[in-house]
């Protein structure tokens, strides 16, 4: 198998505007993280992926972005980025950017342009289409609520928006397009970024006369990510953005692809041939969304395990010496991963926090630690609508609870409370200040009022903290091919408390075990008593006996 340098690591997500504030404003900057990067150094990680820190309007929190090659002023300058980048670098962490070029931000110059006339050479950057007021070109809904397409009085047509109607879909067909953005990611890989995280790449090519969207369960709008998912042109832009960029630099690329098969994975991104390295895939993530589709990600039943068993192991198969895998449980989208597939309750969050961090990062792939996940920081537990300020939930509940009457108030407030992305989005907790640390001055976002208890100070000192045990299990992956490289086997997929499997590489074998229940299980594993433990979230090793989330991994031979 080839190898390359991101495999052996371990990446780290920063959501800037919530990891740390240097000047009081309540927004975290680039001045904070580089306060911050002997932290992020001391935990072991490798790579730091950086969410969007270019100028932008914000709507959707850096997903909208004005220019491409400057820097969110409420974030820094330039000077900062490139003291940020040098610092990194020294203390030999690689600096990831994400890459947003499925949409621009409305403020774009581009998007401006394009909007003052149907003669602009800029039309064609984006989609532009007739219709009547009322009627848009097609049912597609958007993901943030409502209608894809927005009318534009000034030139009577629509325009497409996948996002928010501040978020207009870029036009890759157009060739000046996919130039004006190679431009854009050399700018950046030639400053030295060392790769990106290509922000829903897999939508950037749209089906030829962009036809309605299937629709049985008559919802106001279609889902649209079966029409915009692995679209017919997709393969070809990866070529060329191959070609013409990524392979004159050693830069690492993961693509967020919503919806993507791991057929389609292999094929963008295998081992020999892919265009890119590595792609996020969203089985285990849409698994947890509500049985009713017009729902959504919008939901508040636990997560079976059987199915969440499945969805991993479908990936770390079918990608095994083909394609390589990224591992998560978190990122700024997601709810907290303990709160979601754990158990928040105090007297079980550590263990199970510990618990889900030792499966995921004991298989296959490149693990992704998002901010605070190594602290185990639960959901924010918001009670009242107005503290949230994500658009995707705002924009959800206005169209569920007001518009369409699908669920009511409380139902509504149930689902936001398990699944709204603030719940990741909370400031970084640090220490047991009344601002954790985080700013001296109002939190843009209110802080989770456990960070008294949770906080990298508490955890620092606390020999058997989740943060301690994450630092553990990154060195392990360090010191360890077999769990960098070697394949991998369910064991019992029916089982529906225990999660277990083996890895196996050069002769030697591992086995994992973690119990997902709050009960004590027995399981007939070979398991050696003594000897063979490489990590465990007990103090003492019970056997075949597995106590309320515990979690285990050793050698068998
Ligand atoms: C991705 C981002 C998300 C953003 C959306 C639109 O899913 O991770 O935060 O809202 O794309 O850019």
């Amino acid at each position: 198998m080839k190898q390359s340098w991101w495999q052996h690591a371990v990446v780290y997500q920063v959501y800037p505007r919530s990891f740390q504030d240097s000047d009081g404003d309540g927004i975290g900057d680039l001045a904070g993280i580089i306060q911050r990067l002997p932290y992020i150094k001391e935990l072991g990680v490798d790579v730091i992926w950086l969410n969007p820190v270019y100028k932008s309007p914000d709507r959707d929190n850096g997903y909208d972005i004005s220019d491409y090659r400057s820097i969110q002023p409420r974030f820094g300058d330039m000077k900062t980025f490139d003291r940020l980048l040098e610092q990194a670098h020294a203390l030999g962490l690689h600096l990831v950017m994400d890459l947003v070029v499925n949409h621009t931000s409305d403020q774009h110059e581009w998007f401006k342009k394009s909007r003052e006339s149907k003669d602009s050479p800029y039309r064609d950057f984006y989609f532009w289409r007739d219709g009547e007021p009322g009627i848009p070109p097609n049912n597609w809904g958007s993901y943030f609520g409502g209608s894809t397409w927005e009318y534009d009085d000034a030139s009577k047509q629509y325009y497409l928006h996948l996002f928010a109607k501040e978020q207009p879909d870029l036009n890759w067909e157009n060739p000046q397009v996919r130039e004006s953005i190679w431009d854009v990611m050399r700018f950046w890989l030639d400053k030295g970024v060392d790769g990106f995280r290509m922000d829903v790449i897999n939508f950037i090519s749209k089906p030829e006369g962009l036809p309605d969207a299937p629709n049985p369960e008559h919802a106001a709008y279609a889902n649209v990510e079966p029409m915009v998912a692995d679209g017919p042109k997709l393969n070809e832009y990866f070529k060329e953005m191959n070609s013409k960029v990524l392979s004159k630099y050693d830069a690492m690329s993961v693509g967020e692809m919503p919806s993507v098969t791991a057929q389609d994975a292999v094929e963008y991104a295998g081992l020999e041939t892919g265009e890119l390295n590595m792609v996020f895939q969203f089985d285990h993530v849409t698994l947890a969304f509500n049985k009713d589709p017009r729902l959504g990600k919008w939901n508040d039943e636990p997560v079976n395990l059987v199915a969440l068993k499945r969805a991993l192991s479908k990936w770390q198969q079918a990608l095994d010496g083909k394609a390589w895998n990224s591992l998560y449980w978190n990122n700024h989208d997601r709810a907290r991963a303990v709160s979601r597939f754990g158990d928040d309750r105090p007297e079980f969050r550590v263990r199970s926090a510990k618990m889900l961090a030792l499966v995921l990062h004991m298989m296959q792939g490149t693990p992704y630690i998002y901010q605070g996940e190594e602290l185990g920081m639960t959901n924010a537990h918001f009670t009242r609508l107005e503290q949230y300020q994500d658009i995707e939930s705002l924009e959800a509940y206005h169209q569920f609870v007001d518009v369409e009457h699908l669920v009511d108030h409380d139902t509504m407030m149930r689902y936001l409370a398990t699944e709204s992305r603030d719940n990741a989005r909370t400031p970084m907790q640090w220490d047991a200040t009344a601002k954790g640390g985080f700013t001296e001055g109002t939190p843009w976002l209110e802080l989770n009022t456990n960070h008294d208890e949770i906080n990298v100070d508490a955890e620092l000192n606390d020999p058997d903290s989740v943060l301690r045990f994450y630092q553990r299990l990154i060195e392990l992956r360090h010191n360890n091919d077999l769990i960098v490289y070697g394949n991998y086997i369910e064991l019992d997929p029916e089982d529906d408390e225990v999660f277990a499997y083996k890895r196996q590489y050069e002769g030697r074998t591992m086995l994992v075990l973690s119990n997902f229940t709050d009960q004590t299980v027995t399981r007939d594993y070979p398991v050696p008593v003594d000897g063979g433990l490489m990590i465990s979230n007990y103090q003492d090793d019970q056997g075949a006996t597995l106590r309320p989330y515990e979690a285990k991994a050793f050698m068998v031979a």
